[in-house]
């Protein structure tokens, strides 16, 4: 009798776990472990076995980064799970010119399927630009704040004396990209809830974005 129990008992545990092995493979809320001291919360994910493929960043030496459709890598400084939303690091302007490093690609550029987008709470200003794009929304008046940013912060000096222009990038504009192109403006940088009477010593440099739950 004793073997008998025994053999049914292991049958029940092995249907048991075959019955729930898809669940495990699957698991939808497995969150991936942290690149550097980053957390990366679901559903982010830096590997093929955690978090969801279509909210793909990547760990580059430590280092937490967002690839754009033309192939350049931001650094994440902050992310908002709660919140879907995540800050990178606009790109440098280059060293004695007015170049941003992404300027090859065509400034940021996200797929347009992408479930990330840029989001609202952002203040672009365009640097170097030539004068068809001065138009409304954007402000290229001599009061501009991007005039202090080329005044007064060492990355934007090599723009001085070029037009510049500032902008919240609101939901009335394309949110899947910042242009840039030479013939147009070819550097560019960003505030994150940027307030008007903030100082320039207190900006909070970043692009913001957003990502569309999983449902
Ligand atoms: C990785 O980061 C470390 C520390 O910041 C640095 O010393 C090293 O050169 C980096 N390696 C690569 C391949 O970027
Ligand atoms: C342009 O921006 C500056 C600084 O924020 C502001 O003082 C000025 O009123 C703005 N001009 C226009 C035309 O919106
Ligand atoms: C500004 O842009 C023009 C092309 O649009 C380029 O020829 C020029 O070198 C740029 N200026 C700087 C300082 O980078
Ligand atoms: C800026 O204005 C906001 C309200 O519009 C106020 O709460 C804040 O204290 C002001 N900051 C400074 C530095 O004046
Ligand atoms: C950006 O994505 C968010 C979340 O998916 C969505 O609510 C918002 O409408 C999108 N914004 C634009 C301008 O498409």
């Amino acid at each position: 009798m004793y073997p008998w129990n025994w053999i049914k008992l292991m049958m029940i545990i092995l249907l048991l776990m075959a019955g729930l092995s898809p669940l495990i493979n699957a698991s939808p809320l497995s969150a991936c472990s942290n690149c550097g001291d980053f957390g990366v919360p679901y559903p982010l994910s830096t590997n093929d076995d955690c978090g969801d493929k279509r909210y793909k960043l990547y760990c580059n030496n430590d280092s937490l980064e967002f690839l754009s459709r033309t192939g350049t890598y931001y650094k994440i400084l902050k992310i908002d799970p709660s919140a879907n939303k995540l800050v990178i690091k606009p790109p440098i302007i280059l060293k004695n010119t007015c170049y941003s490093s992404d300027l090859t690609g065509g400034g940021l550029q996200l797929d347009e399927s992408s479930p990330f987008n840029i989001s609202t709470l952002n203040t672009v200003m365009l640097l170097n630009c030539s004068h068809n794009i001065l138009q409304s929304p954007l402000n290229c008046s001599s009061n501009s704040i991007c005039r202090q940013f080329e005044e007064k912060v060492e990355e934007g000096s090599g723009c001085m004396g070029t037009l510049c222009c500032h902008f919240l990038k609101d939901s009335a504009m394309n949110s899947h990209k910042i242009r840039l192109k030479v013939g147009s403006c070819t550097a560019y940088t960003s505030l994150v809830d940027f307030k008007p009477n903030e100082s320039f010593k207190t900006w909070n440099y970043g692009i913001e974005l957003q990502w569309l739950p999983p449902n």
